[in-house]
Parts: C-alpha cells; sequence; structure tokens
C-alpha cells in the first residue's frame, strides 16, 4: 500500500484547517500500517482519537464559515454531520467486536479526495478574507479560545 501524501491540492490556506486535514492524512496511514498486523488495539485507538479530532475540525471550520457569511455553509454542516456519524458508526462496529479497516480507510481516503479537496477548498476565500478583515491569527486565536478554551 503506498503511503497517502498530503498535497497543495488539499490546502485551503487556512493554517489551522490545514494542520486539521493533514492528520485525516496521517490516521490513513496509521490505519494501513495496523490493517497489515491486524491490530485491534490501533484500530479501537484511532478511531477514539479520530472521532474527537473530526468533531473538533468540524465545529472550527463551521464556526469560521459562519462568522465568514459563507453561503452553503448549512449544507456544508449538513455534510460533516452525516460523516460524524458514519464514523461513529464505524467506531460502533469496533468496538462490538469488527475489525473493518478497509471500510474505514476508504471511507477517509474519499473524504480527503472529496470533501477536502473540494467542499473546504470552496469556503476557503471567504474565511481567509474574513480572518484579515478581523486581525489575521489572533482572530483566529481567539476563536480558538472561545470554542476550546
Ligand atoms: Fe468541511
Amino acid at each position: 500500500m503506498m503511503e497517502k501524501t498530503w498535497s497543495s491540492e488539499l490546502e485551503t490556506g487556512i493554517a489551522e484547517i490545514d494542520a486539521g486535514n493533514r492528520k485525516l492524512v496521517n490516521y490513513i496511514n496509521d490505519l494501513n500500517q495496523a490493517k497489515i498486523s491486524g491490530d485491534r488495539e490501533v484500530l479501537l485507538n484511532v478511531m477514539e482519537n479520530l472521532l474527537d479530532h473530526v468533531c473538533n475540525q468540524f465545529l472550527f471550520e463551521e464556526h469560521m464559515m459562519e462568522e465568514a457569511g459563507y453561503e452553503y455553509h448549512k449544507a456544508h454542516e449538513k455534510v460533516h454531520e452525516l460523516f460524524a456519524k458514519k464514523l461513529a458508526d464505524c467506531r460502533g462496529r469496533v468496538q462490538s467486536g469488527e475489525t473493518p479497516f478497509e471500510d474505514i480507510i476508504k471511507m477517509l481516503d474519499h473524504w480527503v479526495d472529496n470533501h477536502v479537496k473540494n467542499e473546504d477548498r470552496m469556503y476557503a476565500g471567504t474565511v481567509q478574507t474574513k480572518i484579515e478583515q478581523e486581525g489575521g491569527e489572533s482572530f483566529v486565536k481567539s476563536v480558538m479560545k472561545r470554542l476550546f478554551g
């Protein structure tokens, strides 16, 4: 299995969002590694961390889209909601003893190559403009603090 790599095609240009999406690529590689040995512990661990990570990432993205007045933010939110639900279902399967490596890897791979590459990049300009208007990095930091303490 080829290692999945990050590319500029996946970038929104918003550092915090790109960092979050890069983590997804790392999770795909971790899962591919764990699949070889069939390591259930790794799978369980990844599912816990992944769901947590994705929920935080979505919260941040959704907040930024709303603040920026991004036209399709509600629709984007719906897509997030569905994906989080699918991930939660997968976690449930893992917790009940299954090892659906393939399904999870496929789902994540598809998410990166579609949602990250296309849909996340669609709001990038609007959100970037808003960040610049509000003072740049200090604005992002204050949003982070408000959302995550
Ligand atoms: Fe998104």
